[in-house]
């Protein structure tokens, strides 16, 4: 097919010849296998798993029949069905369940789900005694199992570890819709929060745990949660995390729990023992207009293994995973080349089944005047499967310059990335804890790797965290006004849709007409990018930054649409947990796993498969942009969308996520990072403010993004919701011309999150190129009259538009 023809013409073909694509047989058992290489083993005594041939089990948990595929919201997806725990095991027919006890929640699930219940958001039955009884008569081994949903536009409760409003409501006079339903059911199931047992979920864990003493804990969860029970419970012999593994989930966990895989997973995240351990917890939901980052760069491990006396409150560390073999992890040389340290590290199978082992590299900067985290990850890298015996020879190498430090105060030089002077330390192993030094570098004198400008600064952050745990003052800009336009406050306008705008019909020979360029001349050499912008009408420049009706089996807008200059329309679909359309359309994709199960793999290969098999899928169904991945960082566990989102750490998110840009782009369709950025917190997203340090943003919130820039080039990027230090991160141009695109060399185009509620003018000065899924192009066309945008910037933009659909297949 020539390009564009599956763009213009929609034609129901397969993508390969002979056979759909999209969720096919041989897509929905890669989905399963890349599930299985996330899943996470966290104790294993007296070797209970992986199950025996035949074992006869008793699981306990509605979770058992409730599978949890992903979170709500854009990262879901339309599927044909999902396998849960019980299907996976029946399938496999390793083990023999107590059926009684299945029928049970079986019957009580499909009750909930025809009364309106979701998947996850169901209360535990209470259960008789006599069916545990008669369980226990059964066999001495049972399995424990809980499954958690979140989604989009709802946070998760903090229980009494929050400082002033519980779990605040998204509803705000900006947001028509939001979670706050959601929420409040959430509430009633998990009064404490749903980061530990509900009431029933407890009751029925004391109920199991007085009959058996053999119990393995089985977690369908999207995020962090409590897992104290599963450390410090000596008749929990066992703990797993399945995630919420997409469509085939339940079968993948099942082939785990059997020993048919090894589970080979690390944790992405680090679990504390409580949720009032997380520094950010306190302050997550103090006030719906703010969330102020006073832990700065110390998130997730940074805070854990840095900061005086937080190494205690973890419960599992990031980057901890066991397997049901053992590794050996030796060193064998590192050295250092044209400014980058390189490891050879050997991986040899030391146990008696085949497995994977991921090898992570840390390093340790001396503390100097900036501080720093005691270590951040520098590299990872997992083995192919070895069978007992083998070895793997894993190469991880990084820049000597990704040590340095962002000193936005001036304590060394203002705005710049510094080395600074001192020993710094690498290590290898295969988690944050579990690691040895592997080499030392010195470094005499303060060496400034990168000079920047001060950019996006604080307006309203008044200290931050210090590596003792002690806070400083930081300076303040003047206030920004959000809000402000010369046309006054912007009103939402959710919800309303593009118009279907009529094209004039075609005189055939009509001259006028054929004075038109084609955007495909572009392509084929004929006419210059400038020769077909200075074409256009300004009328077509204001049409095309904005959202376009929908086309085919689209439904969340397209791009493009100018058919009298050769543009067409081209589709977009969610991500980042597939190609998500909606079940009114009638077409079903596959579900991958969530993107939070992705990082855990450790594996880049896993992200990279991911995302070109959901491209292939847009591709078969004529779409174009892929709105993933989504990699916003894991402040808190409060987050709702945490599930779509990949880690607390941004080299793990960054490398993770220009895999799966990689993949995408490899088919000929446009990958679409976001949400750039500091889109922590769900409630009252459109106009909450992320209040955090430069320092913070350049390290933490923005790494990922820059990582995905510079190595993966991806075509599209999708700008968030949320103020940064009192600015919308879709109007800031220092965020947008001068980070993303003067700093890091960003080529492609950006889009607003859908139905945002800034000011179009302003966004089109910031060089957020469209607004989707509408622009305001009457409010557009009087801010050119008035001058407060010019032709100039709508070209721009609009070439920044055209560049990226011409990259399309
Ligand atoms: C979400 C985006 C999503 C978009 C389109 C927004 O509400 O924040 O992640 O891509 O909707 O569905």
């Amino acid at each position: 097919m020539s390009k564009w023809s599956r763009i213009i013409y929609q034609p129901n073909l397969p993508l390969y010849e002979g056979k759909r694509i999209t969720a096919s047989a041989e897509h929905i058992e890669l989905s399963k296998d890349l599930a299985a290489q996330g899943m996470v083993l966290l104790k294993n005594e007296d070797k209970i798993l992986p199950l025996k041939k035949n074992a006869k089990i008793a699981v306990f948990g509605k979770a058992l029949i409730d599978y949890v595929k992903g979170g709500g919201g854009s990262g879901d997806v339309t599927v044909a069905y999902t396998r849960n725990l019980y299907e996976g095991f029946k399938k496999l027919g390793d083990t023999e369940l107590f059926e009684p006890l299945a029928d049970f929640y079986k019957a009580d699930v499909a009750a909930k789900y025809k009364e309106g219940g979701q998947p996850g958001m169901i209360p535990e039955p209470e259960l008789p005694e006599e069916l545990l009884d008669r369980a226990r008569e059964f066999t001495d081994t049972a399995l424990f199992v809980i499954s958690r949903f979140s989604g989009e536009d709802w946070d998760r409760a903090a229980g009494n570890a929050s400082k002033k409003t519980e779990g605040a409501s998204s509803r705000s006079e900006e947001a028509p819709t939001d979670g706050s339903e959601k929420k409040d059911e959430k509430q009633e199931l998990f009064p404490r929060s749903d980061y530990f047992f509900s009431p029933a979920e407890e009751k029925l864990f004391n109920e199991v745990s007085k009959r058996f003493d053999k119990i393995i804990a089985v977690l369908n969860v999207g995020g962090m949660v409590d897992l104290t029970w599963i450390k410090n419970n000596n008749k929990v012999k066992a703990g797993f995390i399945m995630w919420q593994g997409g469509i085939e989930g339940g079968l993948a966990a099942a082939e785990c729990l059997t020993g048919r895989k090894d589970p080979c997973g690390k944790l992405p995240d680090t679990f504390a023992n409580s949720l009032a351990d997380y520094p950010s917890t306190a302050g997550f939901h103090e006030s719906k207009e703010y969330v102020d980052y006073n832990e700065d760069i110390y998130v997730g491990y940074r805070y854990f293994e840095t900061v005086p006396g937080a190494a205690e409150k973890v419960c599992y560390p990031f980057g901890y995973g066991l397997s049901y073999t053992t590794f050996l992890i030796s060193t064998e040389n590192v050295y250092e080349k044209d400014g980058e340290i390189v490891l050879n590290i050997r991986v040899t199978n030391t146990g008696d089944v085949a497995g994977k082992e991921s090898v992570q590299v840390y390093y340790s900067a001396p503390q100097g005047v900036l501080g720093k985290p005691a270590k951040e990850l520098a590299g990872f890298k997992k083995t192919s499967l070895l069978e007992p015996g083998e070895n793997e020879l894993l190469m991880i190498s990084f820049r000597i310059t990704d040590m340095a430090s962002y000193d936005d105060l001036g304590k060394i030089q203002r705005s710049a990335y510094v080395l600074e002077k001192g020993v710094y330390t690498i290590f290898a192993g295969n988690s944050v804890r579990n690691v040895e030094e592997v080499y030392t570098i010195g470094i005499e004198e303060n060496i400034i790797t990168e000079q920047l400008s001060a950019k996006v600064a604080p307006t309203s952050l008044k200290a931050r965290m210090l590596a003792d745990g002690s806070y400083e003052d930081l300076p303040q800009l003047p206030p920004h006004d959000p809000y402000y336009s010369a046309y006054g406050r912007m009103e939402r306008y959710g919800g309303i849709t593009p118009d279907l705008k009529g094209v004039p019909g075609i005189k055939f020979g009509d001259p006028e007409l054929a004075k038109n360029r084609q955007l495909i001349d572009v392509y084929s050499g004929k006419i210059t990018m400038e020769e077909f912008l200075t074409n256009l009408s300004d009328d077509d420049l204001i049409s095309v930054v904005g959202g376009q009706p929908n086309v085919g089996i689209s439904n969340t807008w397209c791009i493009g649409n100018l058919p009298m200059h050769g543009v067409p329309s081209f589709g977009t679909a969610d991500g980042p947990a597939g190609v998500r359309i909606q079940p009114h359309v009638g077409v079903c994709t596959t579900a991958w796993p969530c993107a939070t199960m992705v990082a855990a793999s450790f594996d880049t290969g896993v992200a990279e498969a991911l995302g070109r098999a959901a491209a292939e899928e847009l591709k078969e169904l004529n779409l174009a942009i892929w709105l993933a991945p989504a990699l916003n960082i894991h402040r808190s566990p409060l987050c709702g969308r945490n599930f779509e989102y990949y880690s607390e750490d941004p080299v793990l998110a960054g490398k993770m996520g220009a895999a799966d840009v990689r993949g995408v782009q490899s088919m000929g369709v446009a990958a679409t990072p976001k949400h750039f950025a500091c889109n922590n917190k769900e409630t009252n997203r459109y106009s909450s403010d992320s209040r955090v340090s430069e320092r913070a943003l350049r390290e933490i919130y923005l790494k990922g993004f820059e990582i995905i820039v510079k190595e993966a080039d991806p075509w599209f990027l999708m700008s968030s919701y949320n103020f940064i230090n009192g600015q919308r991160a879709s109007e800031c141009e220092e965020l947008l011309e001068g980070i993303l695109r003067d700093e890091w060399g960003y080529r492609g185009a950006v889009t607003t999150d859908w139905w945002n509620t800034a000011e179009q003018y302003k966004e089109v000065i910031a060089g957020n190129d469209v607004k989707m899924p509408n622009g305001y192009d009457d409010r557009l066309k009087k801010a050119l009259a008035d001058g407060l945008i010019t032709r100039e910037q709508l070209e721009r933009n609009a070439g920044r538009l055209f560049e990226l659909m011409l990259k399309i297949d």
